[in-house]
Protein backbone atom coordinates (compact mmCIF):
# COMPACT_ATOMS: atom_id res chain seq x y z
CA UNK A 1 0.00 0.00 0.00
CA UNK A 2 1.50 3.67 -0.55
CA UNK A 3 2.48 5.61 2.28
CA UNK A 4 -0.78 8.13 0.71
CA UNK A 5 -3.20 5.42 1.28
CA UNK A 6 -1.76 4.39 4.84
CA UNK A 7 -1.98 7.57 5.74
CA UNK A 8 -5.76 8.35 4.84
CA UNK A 9 -6.62 5.06 6.34
CA UNK A 10 -4.52 5.06 9.51
CA UNK A 11 -7.02 8.52 9.92
CA UNK A 12 -9.75 7.04 9.89
CA UNK A 13 -8.81 3.87 11.72
CA UNK A 14 -6.55 5.86 14.76
CA UNK A 15 -9.56 5.79 17.27
CA UNK A 16 -10.25 2.14 16.53
CA UNK A 17 -7.23 1.04 17.76
CA UNK A 18 -8.30 -1.75 20.83
CA UNK A 19 -7.57 -1.98 24.68
CA UNK A 20 -6.96 -5.26 26.26
CA UNK A 21 -10.63 -5.38 27.42
CA UNK A 22 -11.97 -5.29 23.77
CA UNK A 23 -9.43 -7.49 22.55
CA UNK A 24 -10.58 -10.07 24.35
CA UNK A 25 -14.29 -9.46 23.06
CA UNK A 26 -12.74 -9.42 20.02
CA UNK A 27 -11.54 -13.00 20.50
CA UNK A 28 -14.90 -14.34 21.39
CA UNK A 29 -16.54 -12.88 18.40
CA UNK A 30 -13.89 -14.21 15.72
CA UNK A 31 -14.61 -17.91 17.14
CA UNK A 32 -18.20 -17.54 17.24
CA UNK A 33 -17.73 -16.61 13.20
CA UNK A 34 -15.54 -19.93 12.86
CA UNK A 35 -17.76 -21.94 14.18
CA UNK A 36 -20.60 -20.57 12.37
CA UNK A 37 -22.27 -23.18 9.81
CA UNK A 38 -20.41 -23.69 7.42
CA UNK A 39 -23.12 -24.08 4.91
CA UNK A 40 -24.05 -19.91 6.10
CA UNK A 41 -20.66 -18.93 4.12
CA UNK A 42 -21.06 -21.33 1.38
CA UNK A 43 -23.88 -19.88 0.01
CA UNK A 44 -22.77 -16.05 -0.28
CA UNK A 45 -22.21 -14.58 -3.57
CA UNK A 46 -18.27 -14.80 -4.73
CA UNK A 47 -17.31 -16.62 -2.13
CA UNK A 48 -14.36 -18.92 -3.09
CA UNK A 49 -15.25 -22.23 -2.96
CA UNK A 50 -11.54 -23.79 -2.86
CA UNK A 51 -9.20 -20.66 -2.42
CA UNK A 52 -8.72 -19.70 1.16
CA UNK A 53 -10.97 -16.80 2.64
CA UNK A 54 -11.61 -15.19 6.18
CA UNK A 55 -15.17 -16.20 7.47
CA UNK A 56 -15.71 -12.58 7.79
CA UNK A 57 -14.03 -9.29 7.85
CA UNK A 58 -11.08 -7.61 5.90
CA UNK A 59 -8.09 -9.82 4.97
CA UNK A 60 -4.80 -8.46 2.96
CA UNK A 61 -1.32 -9.99 2.94
CA UNK A 62 -0.41 -14.20 4.00
CA UNK A 63 2.00 -13.98 6.60
CA UNK A 64 4.26 -16.70 8.61
CA UNK A 65 3.21 -19.27 6.66
CA UNK A 66 5.13 -22.09 7.80
CA UNK A 67 5.05 -25.99 7.75
CA UNK A 68 5.30 -27.42 11.56
CA UNK A 69 4.14 -30.76 12.95
CA UNK A 70 2.19 -31.71 10.07
CA UNK A 71 0.08 -28.28 9.71
CA UNK A 72 0.77 -26.05 7.57
CA UNK A 73 0.33 -22.20 9.20
CA UNK A 74 -1.42 -19.62 7.32
CA UNK A 75 -1.70 -16.26 9.43
CA UNK A 76 -2.87 -13.38 7.11
CA UNK A 77 -3.11 -9.75 7.67
CA UNK A 78 -6.37 -9.36 9.48
CA UNK A 79 -9.13 -6.11 10.16
CA UNK A 80 -11.59 -8.23 12.71
CA UNK A 81 -13.92 -5.05 12.76
CA UNK A 82 -14.35 -4.57 9.30
CA UNK A 83 -14.87 -5.37 5.21
CA UNK A 84 -11.87 -2.36 5.05
CA UNK A 85 -8.25 -2.71 6.16
CA UNK A 86 -7.94 -0.98 9.97
CA UNK A 87 -5.90 -1.71 12.85
CA UNK A 88 -4.04 -5.13 11.49
CA UNK A 89 -4.06 -7.90 13.92
CA UNK A 90 -2.94 -11.87 12.14
CA UNK A 91 -5.83 -13.53 11.64
CA UNK A 92 -5.07 -17.76 12.05
CA UNK A 93 -5.77 -20.96 9.63
CA UNK A 94 -4.20 -24.17 9.40
CA UNK A 95 -4.71 -27.25 7.21
CA UNK A 96 -2.91 -30.61 6.24
CA UNK A 97 -3.08 -29.84 2.56
CA UNK A 98 -3.02 -25.87 2.12
CA UNK A 99 -6.45 -26.88 0.11
CA UNK A 100 -8.75 -27.12 3.08
CA UNK A 101 -8.38 -24.52 5.93
CA UNK A 102 -9.49 -24.73 9.63
CA UNK A 103 -9.73 -21.15 10.88
CA UNK A 104 -8.19 -20.64 13.96
CA UNK A 105 -8.80 -17.44 16.52
CA UNK A 106 -6.57 -14.73 15.86
CA UNK A 107 -2.87 -14.47 16.86
CA UNK A 108 -1.53 -11.47 17.33
CA UNK A 109 -3.68 -8.05 18.57
CA UNK A 110 -2.16 -4.53 18.34
CA UNK A 111 -0.15 -3.62 21.06
CA UNK A 112 0.99 -1.14 22.47
CA UNK A 113 4.16 -0.61 20.49
CA UNK A 114 1.27 -0.59 17.17
CA UNK A 115 -0.81 -2.59 14.68
CA UNK A 116 0.80 -5.73 13.80
CA UNK A 117 1.73 -5.59 9.83
CA UNK A 118 3.07 -8.28 7.53
CA UNK A 119 5.86 -10.52 8.64
CA UNK A 120 6.96 -14.09 8.36
CA UNK A 121 7.49 -17.16 10.87
CA UNK A 122 9.97 -19.84 11.33
CA UNK A 123 10.45 -22.78 13.44
CA UNK A 124 13.12 -22.43 15.92
CA UNK A 125 14.55 -25.95 15.34
CA UNK A 126 17.86 -25.87 17.91
CA UNK A 127 16.20 -23.01 20.02
CA UNK A 128 18.58 -20.33 19.17
CA UNK A 129 16.01 -17.72 20.71
CA UNK A 130 15.63 -20.05 24.24
CA UNK A 131 11.87 -19.68 24.13
CA UNK A 132 11.82 -23.35 23.81
CA UNK A 133 9.83 -25.26 25.93
CA UNK A 134 9.70 -29.18 27.19
CA UNK A 135 12.62 -29.91 24.59
CA UNK A 136 10.03 -28.24 22.02
CA UNK A 137 11.04 -25.78 19.74
CA UNK A 138 9.25 -22.66 19.60
CA UNK A 139 7.51 -20.76 16.38
CA UNK A 140 9.03 -17.66 16.04
CA UNK A 141 7.03 -14.64 14.24
CA UNK A 142 8.63 -11.90 13.29
CA UNK A 143 6.23 -9.00 12.04
CA UNK A 144 6.52 -5.29 11.44
CA UNK A 145 5.08 -3.58 14.63
CA UNK A 146 2.74 -0.07 13.14
CA UNK A 147 2.35 2.61 15.10
CA UNK A 148 -0.61 3.93 14.49
CA UNK A 149 -0.01 8.16 15.94
CA UNK A 150 3.27 8.50 14.64
CA UNK A 151 1.93 7.20 11.24
CA UNK A 152 -0.45 9.90 11.38
CA UNK A 153 2.42 12.88 12.61
CA UNK A 154 4.01 14.14 9.67
CA UNK A 155 7.12 14.93 11.68
CA UNK A 156 7.66 11.53 12.76
CA UNK A 157 8.62 8.68 10.66
CA UNK A 158 10.20 5.67 12.71
CA UNK A 159 6.88 4.38 13.56
CA UNK A 160 7.73 1.04 11.59
CA UNK A 161 9.91 -1.63 13.37
CA UNK A 162 10.38 -5.33 13.24
CA UNK A 163 9.47 -7.61 16.37
CA UNK A 164 8.98 -10.85 17.37
CA UNK A 165 6.88 -13.32 19.36
CA UNK A 166 6.60 -16.91 19.75
CA UNK A 167 4.33 -20.06 20.71
CA UNK A 168 4.91 -23.10 22.68
CA UNK A 169 1.90 -24.53 21.96
CA UNK A 170 1.68 -25.01 17.71
CA UNK A 171 0.95 -21.33 16.84
CA UNK A 172 -2.38 -21.11 19.07
CA UNK A 173 -1.02 -18.44 21.47
CA UNK A 174 1.81 -15.98 20.76
CA UNK A 175 3.72 -13.98 23.97
CA UNK A 176 5.45 -10.91 22.41
CA UNK A 177 9.00 -10.90 23.11
CA UNK A 178 9.82 -7.66 26.17
CA UNK A 179 12.66 -6.61 24.28
CA UNK A 180 10.75 -5.81 21.07
CA UNK A 181 11.51 -3.94 18.47
CA UNK A 182 14.19 -6.41 17.84
CA UNK A 183 14.82 -4.54 14.76
CA UNK A 184 14.50 -0.23 15.89
CA UNK A 185 14.08 1.94 13.04
CA UNK A 186 16.97 4.28 14.08
CA UNK A 187 17.39 6.10 10.09
CA UNK A 188 13.67 7.12 10.48
CA UNK A 189 12.80 5.32 7.30
CA UNK A 190 8.97 5.91 6.75
CA UNK A 191 8.17 2.18 4.83
CA UNK A 192 10.47 0.11 6.68
CA UNK A 193 8.75 -3.09 6.72
CA UNK A 194 7.54 -6.90 5.81
CA UNK A 195 10.58 -9.12 7.18
CA UNK A 196 10.86 -12.34 6.08
CA UNK A 197 13.40 -15.17 7.86
CA UNK A 198 15.53 -17.77 6.76
CA UNK A 199 17.83 -19.99 8.44
CA UNK A 200 21.08 -19.79 6.23
CA UNK A 201 23.04 -22.72 6.11
CA UNK A 202 26.35 -21.89 4.97
CA UNK A 203 26.91 -18.69 7.08
CA UNK A 204 25.05 -20.34 10.17
CA UNK A 205 22.75 -17.30 11.00
CA UNK A 206 19.27 -16.16 10.12
CA UNK A 207 18.77 -14.02 7.53
CA UNK A 208 16.30 -11.26 7.87
CA UNK A 209 15.26 -9.10 4.73
CA UNK A 210 12.14 -6.08 4.57
CA UNK A 211 11.56 -3.48 2.60
CA UNK A 212 12.68 0.41 3.04
CA UNK A 213 10.33 2.00 0.97
CA UNK A 214 12.77 1.84 -2.33
CA UNK A 215 15.12 -1.05 -1.76
CA UNK A 216 15.76 -3.91 0.99
CA UNK A 217 17.47 -4.53 4.04
CA UNK A 218 19.11 -7.87 5.05
CA UNK A 219 19.76 -8.01 8.94
CA UNK A 220 21.39 -11.17 10.18
CA UNK A 221 20.63 -12.63 14.25
CA UNK A 222 22.45 -15.84 15.80
CA UNK A 223 19.54 -16.26 18.15
CA UNK A 224 16.79 -14.19 16.03
CA UNK A 225 16.91 -11.61 18.65
CA UNK A 226 20.09 -9.39 18.30
CA UNK A 227 19.94 -8.53 14.64
CA UNK A 228 23.18 -6.68 12.82
CA UNK A 229 22.70 -5.02 9.55
CA UNK A 230 24.46 -7.01 6.48
CA UNK A 231 23.74 -5.08 3.69
CA UNK A 232 21.63 -3.15 1.45
CA UNK A 233 20.14 -3.97 -2.10
CA UNK A 234 17.75 -3.29 -5.17
CA UNK A 235 18.44 0.68 -5.97
CA UNK A 236 19.27 0.06 -8.79
CA UNK A 237 17.26 -3.17 -10.38
CA UNK A 238 14.18 -3.84 -11.08
CA UNK A 239 10.78 -2.35 -11.29
CA UNK A 240 10.15 1.13 -8.94
CA UNK A 241 6.67 2.61 -9.74
CA UNK A 242 5.95 2.55 -6.29
CA UNK A 243 7.01 1.40 -2.99
CA UNK A 244 8.92 -2.20 -2.17
CA UNK A 245 6.75 -4.15 0.04
CA UNK A 246 6.84 -8.38 1.66
CA UNK A 247 10.19 -8.82 0.19
CA UNK A 248 11.61 -12.66 0.63
CA UNK A 249 15.16 -14.53 0.47
CA UNK A 250 15.28 -17.99 -0.34
CA UNK A 251 17.83 -20.53 -1.12
CA UNK A 252 16.95 -22.96 -4.49
CA UNK A 253 18.10 -25.29 -6.48
CA UNK A 254 17.40 -25.29 -10.43
CA UNK A 255 15.31 -28.45 -11.70
CA UNK A 256 17.31 -30.93 -12.84
CA UNK A 257 20.97 -29.72 -11.79
CA UNK A 258 20.71 -29.05 -8.49
CA UNK A 259 22.67 -25.97 -9.13
CA UNK A 260 22.37 -23.84 -6.04
CA UNK A 261 21.12 -19.90 -6.10
CA UNK A 262 19.26 -17.98 -4.14
CA UNK A 263 16.12 -16.20 -5.50
CA UNK A 264 14.28 -12.34 -4.02
CA UNK A 265 10.88 -12.26 -4.41
CA UNK A 266 9.85 -7.98 -4.17
CA UNK A 267 6.36 -6.91 -4.18
CA UNK A 268 5.53 -3.55 -5.58
CA UNK A 269 2.69 -1.23 -4.84
CA UNK A 270 1.80 0.77 -7.55
CA UNK A 271 3.66 -0.34 -10.98
CA UNK A 272 2.80 -3.57 -11.84
CA UNK A 273 2.56 -4.35 -15.32
CA UNK A 274 -1.21 -4.55 -15.63
CA UNK A 275 -1.73 -1.29 -13.11
CA UNK A 276 -1.49 -1.51 -8.92
CA UNK A 277 -0.09 -4.34 -7.09
CA UNK A 278 2.05 -7.06 -8.46
CA UNK A 279 5.04 -9.35 -7.45
CA UNK A 280 8.80 -9.67 -9.32
CA UNK A 281 11.42 -11.73 -8.78
CA UNK A 282 15.14 -11.89 -8.97
CA UNK A 283 17.83 -14.51 -8.81
CA UNK A 284 21.20 -14.25 -7.67
CA UNK A 285 23.84 -15.17 -5.34
CA UNK A 286 23.80 -14.92 -1.41
CA UNK A 287 27.28 -15.05 0.66
CA UNK A 288 26.13 -14.55 3.90
CA UNK A 289 26.21 -10.82 3.43
CA UNK A 290 25.56 -9.30 0.32
CA UNK A 291 22.91 -10.34 -2.32
CA UNK A 292 24.20 -10.51 -5.77
CA UNK A 293 22.24 -10.82 -9.26
CA UNK A 294 23.33 -13.16 -11.85
CA UNK A 295 24.74 -11.21 -14.56
CA UNK A 296 22.51 -12.21 -17.07
CA UNK A 297 19.57 -11.64 -14.92
CA UNK A 298 20.61 -8.47 -14.08
CA UNK A 299 20.48 -7.45 -17.44
CA UNK A 300 17.13 -8.68 -17.89
CA UNK A 301 16.11 -6.10 -15.05
CA UNK A 302 17.75 -2.40 -14.86
CA UNK A 303 16.07 -0.25 -13.04
CA UNK A 304 12.58 0.32 -14.22
CA UNK A 305 11.90 -3.39 -15.29
CA UNK A 306 10.91 -6.18 -13.73
CA UNK A 307 10.34 -9.71 -14.46
CA UNK A 308 7.06 -10.88 -12.64
CA UNK A 309 5.95 -13.82 -10.98
CA UNK A 310 2.34 -13.43 -11.98
CA UNK A 311 0.96 -10.73 -14.91
CA UNK A 312 -2.88 -10.52 -13.60
CA UNK A 313 -3.67 -7.90 -11.76
CA UNK A 314 -4.30 -10.37 -8.35
CA UNK A 315 -1.65 -11.51 -7.08
CA UNK A 316 -0.11 -9.48 -4.29
CA UNK A 317 2.20 -9.38 -1.40
CA UNK A 318 3.10 -13.69 -1.80
CA UNK A 319 6.03 -15.16 -0.07
CA UNK A 320 6.86 -18.82 0.33
CA UNK A 321 6.74 -21.21 3.32
CA UNK A 322 9.06 -21.95 5.55
CA UNK A 323 10.41 -25.38 6.95
CA UNK A 324 8.79 -27.48 4.38
CA UNK A 325 10.50 -30.40 4.83
CA UNK A 326 13.34 -31.78 2.94
CA UNK A 327 11.66 -35.06 1.56
CA UNK A 328 9.28 -32.88 -0.03
CA UNK A 329 11.45 -30.34 -1.07
CA UNK A 330 9.20 -27.74 -2.83
CA UNK A 331 9.05 -23.75 -2.34
CA UNK A 332 5.28 -23.19 -1.72
CA UNK A 333 4.02 -19.67 -1.99
CA UNK A 334 1.09 -18.21 -1.18
CA UNK A 335 -0.24 -14.63 -2.21
CA UNK A 336 -3.03 -12.25 -1.55
CA UNK A 337 -5.86 -12.46 -4.43
CA UNK A 338 -6.55 -8.63 -4.79
CA UNK A 339 -4.77 -5.66 -5.34
CA UNK A 340 -4.30 -1.90 -3.50
CA UNK A 341 -6.30 -0.84 -6.79
CA UNK A 342 -9.84 -1.84 -5.52
CA UNK A 343 -9.24 -4.13 -2.59
CA UNK A 344 -11.06 -2.76 -0.34
CA UNK A 345 -14.37 -1.96 -2.84
CA UNK A 346 -14.88 -5.25 -4.61
CA UNK A 347 -18.81 -6.03 -4.26
CA UNK A 348 -18.27 -8.83 -1.68
CA UNK A 349 -19.90 -8.11 1.73
CA UNK A 350 -19.30 -10.38 4.61
CA UNK A 351 -15.98 -10.65 4.12
CA UNK A 352 -13.21 -9.41 1.44
CA UNK A 353 -10.22 -11.08 0.16
CA UNK A 354 -8.78 -14.23 -0.89
CA UNK A 355 -5.59 -16.03 -1.15
CA UNK A 356 -4.01 -17.24 -4.61
CA UNK A 357 -3.60 -21.15 -4.55
CA UNK A 358 -0.58 -22.42 -3.37
CA UNK A 359 1.87 -22.48 -5.72
CA UNK A 360 5.05 -24.30 -6.29
CA UNK A 361 7.95 -22.33 -7.24
CA UNK A 362 10.54 -24.05 -9.72
CA UNK A 363 14.01 -22.27 -10.86
CA UNK A 364 15.00 -23.20 -14.08
CA UNK A 365 18.04 -22.30 -16.54
CA UNK A 366 16.02 -21.61 -19.90
CA UNK A 367 17.95 -19.88 -22.92
CA UNK A 368 17.35 -16.72 -21.48
CA UNK A 369 18.82 -17.68 -18.35
CA UNK A 370 17.43 -18.20 -14.79
CA UNK A 371 13.60 -18.13 -14.87
CA UNK A 372 11.16 -19.16 -12.26
CA UNK A 373 8.16 -21.48 -13.14
CA UNK A 374 5.08 -21.48 -10.66
CA UNK A 375 2.86 -24.64 -10.82
CA UNK A 376 -0.49 -25.69 -9.02
CA UNK A 377 0.13 -27.75 -6.04
CA UNK A 378 -0.57 -31.62 -6.90
CA UNK A 379 -2.51 -31.11 -3.91
CA UNK A 380 -4.97 -29.33 -5.55
CA UNK A 381 -6.03 -32.63 -7.98
CA UNK A 382 -8.21 -34.59 -5.18
CA UNK A 383 -10.54 -31.79 -5.90
CA UNK A 384 -10.98 -32.94 -9.12
CA UNK A 385 -14.74 -34.63 -9.94
CA UNK A 386 -16.22 -35.39 -13.47
CA UNK A 387 -14.29 -34.54 -16.55
CA UNK A 388 -14.53 -34.08 -20.35
CA UNK A 389 -12.33 -34.87 -23.03
CA UNK A 390 -11.08 -32.77 -25.84
CA UNK A 391 -9.60 -35.50 -28.21
CA UNK A 392 -7.77 -33.29 -30.71
CA UNK A 393 -10.09 -30.80 -32.49
CA UNK A 394 -10.04 -28.16 -34.82
CA UNK A 395 -11.21 -25.01 -33.31
CA UNK A 396 -12.81 -22.56 -35.08
CA UNK A 397 -15.15 -20.04 -33.33
CA UNK A 398 -17.21 -21.67 -30.24
CA UNK A 399 -16.88 -24.80 -28.60
CA UNK A 400 -19.51 -25.11 -26.06
CA UNK A 401 -18.41 -27.59 -23.23
CA UNK A 402 -21.00 -27.40 -20.46
CA UNK A 403 -23.73 -28.10 -22.35
CA UNK A 404 -21.96 -30.70 -24.68
CA UNK A 405 -20.26 -32.60 -22.63
CA UNK A 406 -22.71 -32.54 -19.76
CA UNK A 407 -20.37 -31.40 -16.96
CA UNK A 408 -20.93 -28.54 -14.46
CA UNK A 409 -18.37 -26.43 -14.85
CA UNK A 410 -18.59 -22.99 -12.45
CA UNK A 411 -15.88 -25.07 -10.36
CA UNK A 412 -13.34 -26.66 -13.13
CA UNK A 413 -10.00 -26.91 -14.17
CA UNK A 414 -8.80 -26.94 -17.75
CA UNK A 415 -6.05 -28.42 -19.05
CA UNK A 416 -5.09 -28.00 -22.67
CA UNK A 417 -2.22 -28.18 -25.41
CA UNK A 418 -3.00 -26.38 -28.38
CA UNK A 419 -0.68 -26.62 -31.74
CA UNK A 420 -0.32 -25.52 -35.62
CA UNK A 421 -2.27 -22.52 -34.51
CA UNK A 422 -3.15 -19.91 -37.78
CA UNK A 423 -0.99 -16.99 -37.91
CA UNK A 424 -3.81 -14.09 -36.37
CA UNK A 425 -5.68 -16.96 -34.14
CA UNK A 426 -6.66 -15.69 -30.75
CA UNK A 427 -8.10 -19.03 -28.56
CA UNK A 428 -8.23 -19.76 -24.85
CA UNK A 429 -11.55 -20.25 -22.54
CA UNK A 430 -14.33 -18.64 -22.13
CA UNK A 431 -16.51 -18.54 -19.42
CA UNK A 432 -20.28 -16.94 -19.37
CA UNK A 433 -23.40 -16.74 -17.91
CA UNK A 434 -27.16 -16.57 -19.52
CA UNK A 435 -27.01 -12.83 -18.45
CA UNK A 436 -24.23 -12.36 -21.27
CA UNK A 437 -21.42 -11.33 -19.38
CA UNK A 438 -18.28 -13.26 -20.43
CA UNK A 439 -14.95 -13.27 -18.84
CA UNK A 440 -11.90 -15.24 -21.35
CA UNK A 441 -8.73 -16.03 -20.87
CA UNK A 442 -5.65 -17.38 -23.77
CA UNK A 443 -3.69 -16.75 -26.23
CA UNK A 444 -3.29 -14.00 -29.10
CA UNK A 445 -0.68 -15.07 -31.94
CA UNK A 446 -0.32 -12.21 -33.53
CA UNK A 447 0.76 -10.43 -30.23
CA UNK A 448 2.60 -13.59 -28.89
CA UNK A 449 1.10 -13.03 -25.80
CA UNK A 450 -1.32 -14.48 -23.26
CA UNK A 451 -4.25 -12.60 -22.28
CA UNK A 452 -7.38 -11.84 -19.38
CA UNK A 453 -10.38 -10.01 -20.01
CA UNK A 454 -12.36 -9.30 -17.73
CA UNK A 455 -14.11 -6.33 -19.21
CA UNK A 456 -17.35 -7.88 -20.01
CA UNK A 457 -17.34 -9.91 -17.07
CA UNK A 458 -20.15 -8.39 -14.78
CA UNK A 459 -20.29 -5.76 -11.68
CA UNK A 460 -16.81 -3.29 -12.40
CA UNK A 461 -18.81 0.15 -11.62
CA UNK A 462 -17.02 -0.37 -7.90
CA UNK A 463 -13.44 0.86 -9.51
CA UNK A 464 -12.48 2.60 -13.05
CA UNK A 465 -9.22 0.40 -12.45
CA UNK A 466 -10.78 -2.72 -11.94
CA UNK A 467 -11.88 -3.57 -15.48
CA UNK A 468 -10.55 -0.59 -18.13
CA UNK A 469 -8.71 -2.79 -20.25
CA UNK A 470 -7.65 -6.58 -21.17
CA UNK A 471 -4.96 -7.72 -19.55
CA UNK A 472 -1.50 -9.38 -21.63
CA UNK A 473 1.14 -11.56 -20.33
CA UNK A 474 4.54 -12.01 -22.75
CA UNK A 475 4.86 -15.75 -23.59
CA UNK A 476 8.09 -16.63 -22.41
CA UNK A 477 7.97 -19.84 -23.93
CA UNK A 478 9.19 -20.70 -27.42
CA UNK A 479 7.77 -24.11 -27.26
CA UNK A 480 5.80 -24.79 -30.52
CA UNK A 481 3.07 -26.01 -28.05
CA UNK A 482 0.97 -23.57 -26.53
CA UNK A 483 0.25 -25.39 -23.33
CA UNK A 484 -2.78 -23.72 -20.94
CA UNK A 485 -3.66 -24.81 -17.54
CA UNK A 486 -6.94 -22.74 -16.13
CA UNK A 487 -8.43 -23.22 -12.42
CA UNK A 488 -11.81 -21.69 -12.59
CA UNK A 489 -13.52 -20.71 -8.81
CA UNK A 490 -16.44 -18.91 -8.16
CA UNK A 491 -14.89 -15.14 -8.59
CA UNK A 492 -11.58 -16.09 -10.33
CA UNK A 493 -9.49 -17.50 -12.73
CA UNK A 494 -5.69 -18.63 -12.36
CA UNK A 495 -3.47 -19.41 -16.13
CA UNK A 496 -0.40 -21.55 -15.38
CA UNK A 497 0.88 -21.02 -19.33
CA UNK A 498 3.21 -23.27 -20.36
CA UNK A 499 3.90 -25.08 -17.39
CA UNK A 500 3.82 -22.29 -15.10
CA UNK A 501 6.42 -20.34 -17.19
CA UNK A 502 3.69 -17.33 -17.57
CA UNK A 503 1.06 -16.69 -15.02
CA UNK A 504 -2.07 -14.80 -14.69
CA UNK A 505 -4.70 -14.28 -11.54
CA UNK A 506 -7.37 -11.98 -12.07
CA UNK A 507 -11.01 -12.00 -10.15
CA UNK A 508 -14.28 -11.21 -11.68
CA UNK A 509 -17.84 -10.26 -10.23
CA UNK A 510 -20.55 -12.11 -12.53
CA UNK A 511 -24.36 -10.74 -11.74
CA UNK A 512 -24.62 -14.53 -11.77
CA UNK A 513 -22.80 -17.29 -11.36
CA UNK A 514 -20.06 -18.34 -14.79
CA UNK A 515 -22.15 -22.16 -15.10
CA UNK A 516 -20.99 -21.92 -19.01
CA UNK A 517 -17.61 -23.03 -20.42
CA UNK A 518 -16.35 -23.13 -24.24
CA UNK A 519 -13.48 -23.01 -25.78
CA UNK A 520 -12.67 -20.56 -28.61
CA UNK A 521 -10.63 -19.51 -31.40
CA UNK A 522 -11.49 -16.16 -33.64
CA UNK A 523 -9.64 -14.79 -36.80
CA UNK A 524 -7.97 -18.32 -37.70
CA UNK A 525 -7.65 -22.02 -36.42
CA UNK A 526 -5.79 -23.95 -34.03
CA UNK A 527 -5.66 -27.71 -32.91
CA UNK A 528 -6.71 -28.45 -29.57
CA UNK A 529 -6.73 -31.36 -27.15
CA UNK A 530 -6.80 -31.75 -23.04
CA UNK A 531 -9.42 -32.17 -20.36
CA UNK A 532 -11.71 -29.98 -18.58
CA UNK A 533 -12.38 -31.21 -14.92
CA UNK A 534 -15.42 -29.97 -12.35
CA UNK A 535 -13.67 -29.39 -9.53
CA UNK A 536 -14.98 -29.78 -5.86
CA UNK A 537 -15.67 -27.56 -2.91
CA UNK A 538 -13.87 -27.57 -0.05
CA UNK A 539 -16.54 -27.06 2.51
C1 LIG B 1 1.17 -4.95 1.66
C2 LIG B 1 1.16 -4.12 2.93
C3 LIG B 1 2.43 -4.38 3.73
C4 LIG B 1 2.01 -4.04 5.12
C5 LIG B 1 0.58 -4.52 5.16
C6 LIG B 1 -0.33 -3.68 5.98
O1 LIG B 1 -0.09 -5.20 1.15
O2 LIG B 1 1.00 -2.74 2.64
O3 LIG B 1 3.55 -3.64 3.29
O4 LIG B 1 2.78 -4.68 6.09
O5 LIG B 1 0.12 -4.51 3.81
O6 LIG B 1 -1.57 -4.29 6.12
Amino acid sequence: MNRFILLILMLITLNACKNEVTQKEETAKVVAVTTTNKSDYYQEAYRPQFHFSPAANWMNDPNGMVFFDDEYHLFYQYYPDSTVWGPMHWGHAVSKDMVSWEHLPIALYPDELGYIFSGSAVVDWNNTSGFGKDGQPPLIAIFTHHEPKGAADENINDYQYQSIAYSNDKGRTWTKYEGNPVVPNINKIKDFRDPKVVWNEDSKQWVMVFAAYDHLKFYGSPNLKDWTHLSDWGHQYGAHGGVWECPELYPTTVEGTGEKKWGLIVSLNPGSPNSGSGTQYFVGDFDGKNFKLDPQFAKDVPKGKGLWLDYGRDNYAGVTFSDIPKEDGRRLFMGWMSNWDYAQVVPTEKWRSAATIPRSMILKKTKDGYRVYSQPIKELEKLRGKSANITGTSLTGTLEISKNKGINTTLSEVILTAENHTANSKFGVAITNSKGEIYRIGYDAAKNQYFSDRTKAGKSAFSEKFAASIHPAPRLSTDKTIKLHVFFDAASAELFADDGATVMTDIFFPTEDFNQLSLFSEGGEVQVKGKIYELNDVW
